[in-house]
């Protein structure tokens, strides 16, 4: 049967982690993904420039494998454009869905920051605005996700924060509703993608959960230490025989 093999990573923030992701990429001999995806915060205050050390190292080790890419709160709104202007070979995707062909599948990736249940102190004093955006994201998200499952075999979602508390244990009680959102979590059971991935979160020691047969990831590079590796295949009601 046909899978598709992802190499997932967030949380990378330009150099702080950047030797751990690379001795990560440097460690997986013997295996080529099909897709690369980085769930955010791959640098650390909007710093665009920071990014081209980790696209060069993927693209020195492999040849013309996609790299999806969700914004995090470190690739800042205001410099979004820098990103997508300076590495044109980044799909990014920002509440927005992108189908590719891979191993004669068809998949469906949704792409979005993810939502917040509580806004931070900063974003509360600076962008009281994000309140309504993460209020309004979930029904955003769940029409992207039905739409891709209309047509797609493979559902991916990628956000930055986590669309769930359960890959977030390890991080203190109180900074949970900084970390994601449940009524995410709530479209994920109820649309089904195949998988969720997400970071931000780096403190998690639960970094794999299953809700209601939806896999989700937390791919943030200091809760694993290394890259993840991800292989997704259909959901067996959508295999044709
Ligand atoms: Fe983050």
């Amino acid at each position: 049967m046909s899978l598709v093999r992802m190499y997932a990573v967030g949380d990378v923030h330009g150099s702080r982690y950047f030797n751990l992701f690379l001795a990560s990429l440097k460690s997986l001999i013997n295996s080529k993904p099909d897709l690369i995806i980085f769930a955010g915060d791959m640098v650390d205050e909007g710093n665009a420039k920071e990014l081209k050390m980790i696209v060069d190292s993927i693209k020195s080790k492999f040849r013309g494998i996609p790299i999806i890419a969700v914004f995090g709160n470190e690739e800042y709104h205001e410099v979004e454009e820098k990103f997508i202007n300076e590495y044109p070979e980044v799909v990014w995707l920002s509440d927005s869905l992108s189908i590719v062909y891979i191993n004669d599948l068809k998949v469906g990736i949704v792409g979005s920051r993810g939502a917040l249940e509580k806004l931070t102190y900063w974003q509360r004093k600076n962008k009281p605005i994000l309140e309504r955006v993460y209020r309004e994201r979930p029904a955003v998200i769940k029409k992207l996700l039905s739409d891709s499952k209309k047509v797609a075999d493979i559902t991916i979602y990628v956000s930055h924060y986590a669309p769930t508390f359960t890959t977030v244990k390890g991080e203190p009680e109180k900074v949970l509703p900084f970390m994601g959102s449940r009524y995410i979590e709530d479209v994920l059971k109820d649309v089904k993608p195949t998988i969720a991935i997400h970071a931000h979160a780096h403190n998690s020691r639960i970094l794999e959960a299953d809700l209601d047969g939806v896999k989700i990831y937390n791919v943030s590079l200091p809760a694993r230490k290394a890259i993840t590796v991800i292989n997704a295949t259909p959901p067996k009601e959508s295999i044709n025989y």
